[in-house]
């Protein structure tokens, strides 16, 4: 089976195709990253209307990679939510009038459900069950994942998601919005050891997070160094970075240790956008090594968002049976 995987949940068009014999076969993507850069931030308005001009001539692009013509298409896979519903309505409407016109099925994506799968894309996927930490700018959860479609939410951020806190603390550096590998880079030149932000909710039992006291921290040691040195040198804003990476990391490492002890499970995923983080990826590797695991996570072109997961959760989906009527519906807040 061959399906078109079409995903606008936010900022980023990603078209893709998977085949279920050879694999991925197309990936386009599109980024708009540059078009809300000047308001620090998405601007839904502005993201549905560059999904409008973009998704079509990417799906062209996507079926020129491959080589294939329409009729070699048998399935559209679509972000169904959560995110924008303007944005999510025109990656929908394209997929279900496409399917309509090709007489094929159409199947809705849940986008964390795309981002759990994403590794699933690699050379050495990891066999079920495994715990997945996601990790991106609307989530961060921890599921228990038995096998594809049977997910039990564990924990979850009950304020800012792992790459908000990322984003919002690099605002505050003077970082572009989305600021969170700019905030990486700088964190590599900075002193460990000179600031010590928490590990917030480390220190009762329960799988949730909470990352908006860490942007607080971070905040105040800002405030205080400006009024001492009578401004930011770059060392500083590197140090400070440092400092709040290491808090995020700890904590997630620390959250992600607990659920693998609470369920016995040696098998831990980390997907979405946060999960390209370097310093994290190191950190859980060495913590799975210690624990006799292992850590899977996709390349980091398919932790951010993209087409091809959407494509290859789809084919699953189709494969199991499941197809929608072709009407539309969007769930800008669905639960995994
Ligand atoms: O999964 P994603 O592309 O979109 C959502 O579904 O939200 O994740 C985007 C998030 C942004 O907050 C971005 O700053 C963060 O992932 N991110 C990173 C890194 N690369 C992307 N955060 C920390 N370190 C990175 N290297
Ligand atoms: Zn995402």
């Amino acid at each position: 089976m061959r399906v078109l995987g079409i995903e606008t949940s936010c900022d980023e068009t990603g078209v893709a195709i998977y085949d279920e014999q050879k694999g991925l076969i197309a990936n386009q993507l599109y980024t708009q990253i540059a078009l809300h850069a000047d308001y620090g931030g998405v601007v839904p308005e502005l993201a549905s209307r560059d999904h409008i001009r973009k998704t079509a001539p990417l799906i062209q692009a996507a079926l020129q990679e491959a080589g294939l013509n329409a009729e070699d298409i048998e399935g559209i896979a679509y972000t169904a939510g959560p995110g924008l519903v303007g944005a999510l309505l025109v990656g929908s409407t394209v997929a279900r009038a496409l399917a309509y016109a090709w007489n094929i099925p159409a199947v809705g994506v849940h986008h964390m459900e795309g981002h759990l799968l994403a590794p699933m894309l690699e050379q050495n996927p990891p066999d079920f069950p495994f715990i997945a930490l996601l990790v991106s700018g609307g989530h961060t959860q921890l599921i228990r994942v038995e096998a594809v479609g049977r997910y039990e939410l564990l924990g979850e951020s009950i304020d800012d998601a792992a790459g908000e806190a990322f984003d919002k603390t690099a605002k505050l550096l003077g970082l572009d919005y989305p600021g969170g590998a700019a905030l990486s880079r700088l964190a590599e030149q900075g002193d460990p050891t000179r600031f010590h932000f928490p590990r917030p909710m480390t220190d009762r039992p329960g799988l949730d997070f909470s990352f908006s006291g860490l942007k607080t921290s971070a905040a105040n040691t800002l405030r205080q160094l400006i009024e001492q040195e009578n401004g930011l040198s770059e060392q500083a804003k590197a140090d400070i970075a440092c400092a709040f990476q290491q808090a995020v990391v700890d904590t997630l490492a620390i959250k992600c240790r607990r659920a693998l002890r609470q369920t016995g499970y040696k098998r831990l995923v980390i997907a979405g956008g946060v999960s390209a983080n370097r310093q994290l990826r190191h950190s859980l590797s060495e913590m799975m090594q210690q624990l006799g695991g292992k850590v899977f996570y996709p390349q980091p072109q398919f932790c951010t968002d993209n087409g091809a997961m959407i494509a290859y959760a789809g084919l699953l989906r189709l494969k199991q049976g499941q197809k929608q009527d072709l009407s539309i519906e969007v769930k800008p807040r669905w639960a995994i």
